[in-house]
């Protein structure tokens, strides 16, 4: 028996204004995408933006459902937007953002596993990395090079 220890890296940002200006842009496109969130229920938005290689950018915000687990997440939802509408087009960076109407978001909300599990299969798709940056509304923006920092060890098509 041995312990193998698995190492990820983010890169901290202290704010949106640190961010490389390709980024913040992309940033900002998360921010508008949240503004039409439909979170009745959690009344937690979250919004996504996609660039592709293409220079097109997808937006995508979560959907919710008074079945909750009918609902979807922003990520996914601005992923399978740009892999249905641009199905051969590899996807650069991805920017999230997200705000609560209970409180003031300042810590960089991280997508959640099965979000994270749905980026890795497009990752994997493209054979390139997907960089991916987050942020709360305000303050601290956590940036990965490949979904392998959030995800490092994935179920994928090898196994099937
Ligand atoms: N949510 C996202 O859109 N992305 C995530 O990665 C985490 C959670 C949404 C789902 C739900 O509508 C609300 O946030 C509260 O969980």
């Amino acid at each position: 028996m041995k312990k193998v220890e698995i190492k990820t890296q983010i890169t901290v940002f202290e704010g949106i204004e640190e961010l490389p200006e390709k980024a913040k842009k992309l940033m900002l496109q998360a921010f508008e995408a949240k503004k039409d969130a439909y979170a009745p229920y959690s009344k937690f938005r979250v919004g996504a933006a996609l660039l592709l290689e293409n220079g097109v950018v997808v937006k995508g915000n979560n959907q919710e459902n008074a079945a909750y687990p009918s609902g979807i997440c922003a990520e996914r939802v601005a992923i399978w937007k740009a892999s249905s509408e641009f199905p051969n087009v590899k996807i650069i960076t991805l920017a999230i953002t997200a705000s609560s109407s209970s409180q003031i978001v300042k810590e960089p909300v991280a997508p959640c596993g099965a979000c994270r599990q749905t980026l890795s299969e497009y990752e994997l798709k493209q054979q390139q990395n997907m960089e991916v940056y987050f942020m709360g509304e305000v303050g601290k923006v956590i940036k990965t090079d490949s979904l392998i920092d959030l995800l490092p060890i994935a179920f994928d098509k090898s196994f099937l």
